[in-house]
């Protein structure tokens, strides 16, 4: 059985066959964090989509303090492994067999600077996760816009997807759910909206909207869904 737990905002917990893994962990500093870093002593992996700091949040701290193998885009990887991390560097499209299932970098819409005190360094492209766990298969969707390269991942059949709705920098409730309509994932769980003002939105709208199309999880942060 597969656990995937909401931790708020874009934060993902998998805990699976030969996985214990964090998506995009901004836990510390993050208002509607369901869990805090220190909660993790042990993780075989830590995902992250893109190099803001919403998503990047407490990876380079996790990742040294478990040994957990940080995977991201090429260049991400790269600034973060110069900090003594272990990482594994993929890129759009790329598609790896990890002990406990294959992995794809899918596109996002996005950017992925990574923000230091007076500059931002290129941090790649953005993406999102595409994580095969027990033959079950989980999207991230990371931080993007509504793409018509969603329309491939139906083919996938997704069991459970994660989308952004809170609108500015991702889609918002109504292309969130056009693009449910293009993936066509059994279950989604919307994500990324009311973490800050710029991003307050009605998940019941998306609901609404999303009607037959698939079972959508509102979840609290620290709720779970299992496969
Ligand atoms: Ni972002
Ligand atoms: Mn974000």
């Amino acid at each position: 059985m597969v656990r995937v737990q909401y931790l708020g905002h874009a934060a993902v917990y998998i805990q699976g066959e030969g996985i214990q893994a964090l998506i995009d962990p901004f836990l510390s500093g993050n208002p509607q964090a369901g869990a805090s870093s220190g909660d993790y002593q042990k993780l075989s992996h830590i995902f992250v989509t893109h190099g803001h700091g919403d998503h990047l949040g407490d990876a380079l701290e996790l990742a040294t303090r478990t040994g957990a193998t940080l995977v991201s885009n090429f260049e991400l990887c790269t600034l973060l492994g110069n900090q003594g991390i272990a990482t594994h560097a993929m890129h759009i499209g790329g598609t790896f067999r990890f002990p406990f299932g294959k992995v794809k970098m899918t596109p996002a819409l996005h950017g992925s600077g990574v923000m230091t005190e007076d500059q931002v360094l290129y941090g790649g492209v953005a993406a999102g996760f595409l994580i095969e766990v027990e033959g079950k298969k989980i999207y991230h969707a990371g931080d993007t816009g509504l793409t018509l390269d969603m329309q491939l991942l139906r083919e996938e059949s997704i069991d459970l997807a994660f989308l952004p709705i809170g609108g500015n920098f991702v889609m918002d409730t109504h292309d969130a759910a056009r693009s449910v309509d293009l993936i066509r994932p059994r279950k989604v769980v919307p994500m990324h909206y009311d973490t800050f003002p710029v991003i307050q939105a009605d998940p019941q709208e998306f609901l609404r909207e999303v009607g037959s199309m698939a079972e959508v999880r509102i979840l609290a942060p620290g709720e779970a869904v299992e496969l």
